[in-house]
């Protein structure tokens, strides 16, 4: 099979079959935790991609976005892999890629980290001593340089809880926190996007000391809530910082976080929106999707413990 490598670098050996890479959605922020926290969710993208021979990339993509998204380089999760490969030492002269997608897109569910990560790991398995070649830690950096903010890529590679910050000089790490198995994040969808860019600029560039202490108090109570004791998630799961600043970009979506956080259901806007999340016990997951009411596609879902993972060929 193809090989490749710069001079005075250890050869590079490409797999000969295929490998299959299932990848979680992931919600972030989950309230105060702008930019840190992220979650795993039991909704997956699969790719499986085969180094070739023949130059150049063939795509293929069903599910979610099937319409609209592009079938060469341009397409997401190609540009991790290239990226990926660059990083191994690697240049096949070919890939083909198939992605069957099931994380909506446009909603704050993390699709966007899905295809980054997705592609990197499937890089990394498509050559045989990847694993020693780039460790998970470089696979965050690099997914860093695609995506500015490490919440959700974090959750996307690790799986279950994740706290994630970049050091002052910009290095990527996060921290992985069991949760309590008895939580399910219901999440409801509406049939509008919003781009995480313009709802980033949608924010104003300062933050006050009181506000900056409502979310510090509520983000360091959050991992005690999402670990301990679940019944501190409605305070923990409270925000200053972005979401009413972000109001107008999903208004409806805040009439039902509003809504639901009246009743006492611990509701936030998942990452940069559309989508609410609500968390509940499993056996509180009825009571919690019929008190969402009107045009929402909702799942009720198990936190995800693993992140990305090589499932086979
Ligand atoms: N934390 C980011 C934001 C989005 O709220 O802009 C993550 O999906």
């Amino acid at each position: 099979m193809s090989v490749s490598g710069a001079d005075g670098e250890k050869t590079v050996v490409f797999r000969r079959d295929a490998v299959r890479v299932q990848v979680p959605a992931t919600s972030a922020n989950l309230g105060p935790g702008f930019d840190s926290a992220g979650l795993a969710l039991e909704l997956v993208d699969e790719l499986v991609a085969m180094v070739t021979d023949d130059p150049g990339v063939l795509v293929e993509v069903s599910g979610e976005g099937s319409d609209d998204l592009p079938r060469d380089s341009s397409h997401l999760v190609v540009r991790a892999m290239a990226l990926g490969f660059s990083a191994l030492g690697a240049s096949p002269e070919g890939f083909v890629l198939r992605c069957t997608n099931v994380i909506p897109h446009g909603r704050g569910l993390g699709s966007s980290a899905a295809a980054i990560i997705g592609g990197l790991v499937l890089a990394r398995a498509l050559v045989v001593d990847g694993d020693d070649r780039l460790s998970d830690d470089n696979l965050l950096q690099l997914a860093l340089t695609m995506e500015s903010h490490p919440d959700n890529i974090s959750a996307a590679l690790f799986g279950s809880f994740t706290i994630a910050w970049t050091t002052d000089e910009g290095i990527a790490d996060a921290a992985r926190i069991e949760v309590n198995p008895d939580l399910r994040v219901i999440v409801a969808i509406p049939s509008f996007e919003v781009p995480t860019k313009a709802a980033r600029q949608a924010l104003p560039a300062h933050v006050d000391y009181a506000t900056a202490s409502f979310n510090i108090a509520r983000s360091a109570l959050l991992v005690h809530a999402l670990t301990e004791d679940p019944s501190l998630l409605l305070e923990a799961t409270a925000d200053r910082m972005h979401q009413e600043q972000r109001r107008g970009m999903y208004a409806p979506s805040m009439v039902l976080v509003d809504s639901l956080r009246g009743r006492g259901i611990a509701a936030a806007i998942s990452g940069a929106g559309p989508t609410v999340i609500a968390f509940a016990l499993a056996s509180e997951v009825d009571s919690v999707l019929s008190a969402i009411e009107g045009e929402w596609r909702t799942y009720a879902l198990q936190i995800r413990p693993a992140g990305a993972r090589v499932t086979g060929s």
